[in-house]
């Protein structure tokens, strides 16, 4: 007897997202994604780790959430509880730290706790793509709000709370990435930070921080985080160790209140986090995180002034873009008229990807003349010569950057 064919198209829910395009390979010239610099990942030094963590805590890998339950390894979370009190002045215990799989889960638990269709929500008006894809599928009233080199405005925030509030609309939150904001890499000041608390604190409106670059300022300075600066849920705070150690380990965490993380954990319904990723973590980091990410900084800022140097001389100045203060992405601005979405498709053929402007601002239209470029994978050389061909593309489609044809001189 053969078996029937199913098909699925008739089974699935009506309120999918279309489905995924099907894998391909690593692009070679690969500028968009959070990946790490290849080099940079300390594989001796984790081997040792694991292995030490392997060999004294492994039988507790009989048990879902080994020896420390549903928030994660317990020895990561003390790691945690320091080095966010040293690093960004948050004071917390262990059991306001809730392990989770990439800064993305912890996403996707704030939301899955707050955000109903529907709901409002402010997010800055150039943001993280994946941010703003995740609250559309939501069914979210996603407003924007403007940034300036400061990162999120403050008087542009009131002004939008003052109109949602004439309305008779709460939002849920204020989302920002104020350290090394994604997509334009400023910092905020502690003075815009207690603007913005101040604010959001008038009108009962949480701020939703997202630190997961926060480590990644080129001089390893930064201001308190927004969650120091209250110490409580007026700010719920996510971080990664993605961008510092390696995206592929899929390890962030969420800090939060009692009343807050015990309803994540109530919707928390994976299991764990990879057990051995989070012990390895935990005997690598006291010791080695910080001399790691020194060394990385380094690594990225060469990086980040190679491409820079490579756009000046491909694009002249029909590229604007301001030095970043640390992370693993530039933001530019093309001339009027250019469309990066289009750019994106002529320069896939050629092994080019880019993040299309359109993707990360909540103006799609005004979006369209940016791009992020991301710098941290790729060799020196493969970002010189990735400029290149984006140059020769984008000249090819758009007639920029101008280049004098010979013999009209
Ligand atoms: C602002 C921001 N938040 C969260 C994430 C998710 O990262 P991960 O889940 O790897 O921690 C990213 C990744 O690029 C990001 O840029």
């Amino acid at each position: 007897m053969s078996a029937a064919v199913i098909d699925y198209d008739k089974l699935f829910r009506s309120d999918l997202p279309p489905a995924a395009a099907k894998p391909g390979g690593f692009p070679p010239f690969n500028f968009v994604g959070g990946h790490n610099d290849p080099g940079s990942v300390p594989v001796e030094d984790l081997i040792a780790a694991a292995t030490r963590a392997i060999r004294r805590d492994g039988r507790s890998l009989a048990k879902y959430g080994l020896d420390s339950g549903p928030l994660g390894y317990k020895p990561l979370r003390e790691f945690l509880v320091d080095k966010l009190k040293r690093d960004a002045g948050i004071t917390c215990t262990v059991d306001e730290i809730l392990i989770t799989q990439g800064s993305l889960q912890g996403l996707d638990f704030v939301n899955g706790i707050l955000i109903a269709p529907g709901d409002t929500v402010i997010i800055e008006e150039m943001t993280y793509g994946g941010a703003i894809t995740r609250l559309q599928r939501m069914k979210a009233n996603i407003v924007g709000v403007p940034v300036d080199h400061d990162g999120l405005r403050a008087d542009k925030l009131r002004e939008t709370l003052l109109s949602l509030k004439s309305q008779g609309i709460k939002p849920k939150y204020v989302y920002t990435i104020p350290t090394v904001q994604n997509p334009t890499a400023t910092v905020m000041s502690p003075a815009r930070r207690q603007q913005i608390l101040d604010i959001a604190g008038e009108f009962g409106v949480p701020v939703f921080e997202d630190d997961c670059y926060a480590d990644l300022t080129w001089d390893g300075q930064r201001p308190i985080a927004m969650r120091g600066m209250v110490n409580d849920d007026r700010v719920i705070h996510i971080g990664s160790f993605s961008k510092t150690i390696a995206p592929a380990l899929r390890l962030g965490f969420i800090v939060a209140g009692w009343n807050v993380m015990g309803r994540i954990l109530a919707i928390k319904s994976d299991g764990g986090s990879g057990a051995l990723e989070q012990m390895t973590l935990a005997e690598y980091c006291p010791t080695h995180f910080d001399e790691h990410v020194q060394g990385l900084r380094k690594v990225l800022r060469r990086k980040v002034t190679v491409m820079m140097e490579a756009l000046r001389d491909q694009f002249g100045d029909e590229v604007e873009f301001q030095d970043p203060a640390g992370g693993i992405f530039l933001w530019m601005r093309l001339p009027e008229g250019l469309d990066t979405k289009r750019l994106e498709q002529a320069s896939a053929p050629a092994g080019v990807t880019l993040n299309p402007g359109a993707e990360w601002m909540t103006d799609t239209v005004a979006g369209k003349r940016w791009l992020r470029l991301c710098f941290a994978h790729p060799s020196e050389e493969v970002i010189r010569e990735g400029v290149g061909r984006l140059a020769e593309i984008c000249h090819r489609e758009f007639g920029v950057p101008r280049r004098e044809e010979k013999g009209h001189r």
